[in-house]
């Protein structure tokens, strides 16, 4: 079992957990990810490691409520624990001075940037963060991005605060300006990563994105996960989760992000009514 030793709510549909995971702790890299179990029938998913304290032997996990499992999980308090957590899976993030590097989150994709920024800037990078959300009430971690970046830029979509707009707007600008940007990492939906794609790719720089296919095992035994990458099929568990965003089919990622929407939605139903009627 994992117990919550904190919980946060950074925004309506945002949890941030704190378990304690003194193994976990002590391997993360910026990058990896872990599989969560919430009870013992409950599905496995991944999620990001967003932070991690080794002294401590806690990681920090963040997940935005979009279905069962998630929900689910934003039902725990501190104190309480999960059935379990596996990792850290995946390859971690490439960490070197490259130079000028521009990190983009976008939605609950603030979450996995801020360790990667945090290490491209300890290791002497300059760092341009972007995040972005659809609105005020939707954006976190604004001062904890700000203390690991150079410069920070904040968009919201609906210009409820901050620069109003996506993040591709000041990412093209930001690569008009600082002609010398050795490489972009953006995270977040994956319709975002594939713009941000398209909108670095007539700069010529290396973009790396991390992407979120749907998962099972998250050991490469599965083949759920699966991408074409460069045309080459690539296990998003063990390959990555990070690529080369210019390599990346896009739609296949996206229509298999897809394949059980009817399911998710029946299972969230049956969820929803069992919720009401432990309640009444
Ligand atoms: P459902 O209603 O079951 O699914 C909603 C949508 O989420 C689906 O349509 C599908 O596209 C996706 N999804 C469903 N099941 C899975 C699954 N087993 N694996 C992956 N995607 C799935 N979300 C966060 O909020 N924070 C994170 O840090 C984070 N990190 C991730 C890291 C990786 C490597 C991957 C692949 C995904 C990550 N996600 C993260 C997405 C998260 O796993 C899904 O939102 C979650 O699984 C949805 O489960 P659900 O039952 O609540 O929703
Ligand atoms: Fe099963 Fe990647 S999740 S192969
Ligand atoms: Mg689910």
């Amino acid at each position: 079992m994992y117990k919550i030793v904190a919980k946060e709510r950074l925004c309506p549909v945002v949890d941030c957990f704190e378990f304690e995971a003194p193994a976990i702790a002590k391997k993360a890299r910026a990058g990896q990810f872990v599989v969560i179990r919430v009870d013992e029938v409950g599905e496995r998913i991944p999620l990001t490691l967003a932070d991690w304290d080794a002294s401590k032997g806690t990681i920090t996990l963040v997940a935005m409520k979009v279905g069962t499992t998630t929900h689910k999980l934003s039902s725990f308090e501190t104190g309480e624990a999960i059935l379990d957590i596996i990792g850290p899976l995946g390859l971690p993030s490439e960490v070197e001075n490259f130079g000028t590097v521009v990190c983009v989150g976008g939605g609950v994709g603030v979450a996995p940037i801020f360790p990667i920024a945090r290490a491209l800037k300890q290791v002497g990078n300059k760092v341009i963060t972007i995040m972005g959300a659809r609105s005020k009430d939707l954006l976190f971690w604004e001062e904890r991005l700000r203390a690991v970046s150079d410069e920070l830029i904040v968009t919201t979509d609906d210009g409820s605060y901050a620069r109003k707009g996506v993040v591709t707007e000041p990412l093209k600008e930001v690569l008009e300006k600082n002609k010398g940007t050795n490489r972009v990492v953006a995270i977040g939906p994956a319709i975002m990563m594939k713009f941000c794609s398209l909108t670095t790719k007539p700069f010529g720089v290396k973009t790396i994105v991390s992407l979120n296919s749907i998962m099972v095992d998250g050991t490469g035994m599965c083949g759920c996960c699966r991408v074409s990458v460069g045309g080459v099929t690539k296990f998003v568990c063990v390959d990555g989760p990070e690529f080369d965003g210019h390599e990346v089919d896009w739609d296949l990622l996206m229509s298999r992000q897809r394949m059980y929407l009817e399911e998710e939605k029946h299972s969230f139903e049956l969820w929803k009514s069992r919720q009401c009627q432990c309640s009444s």
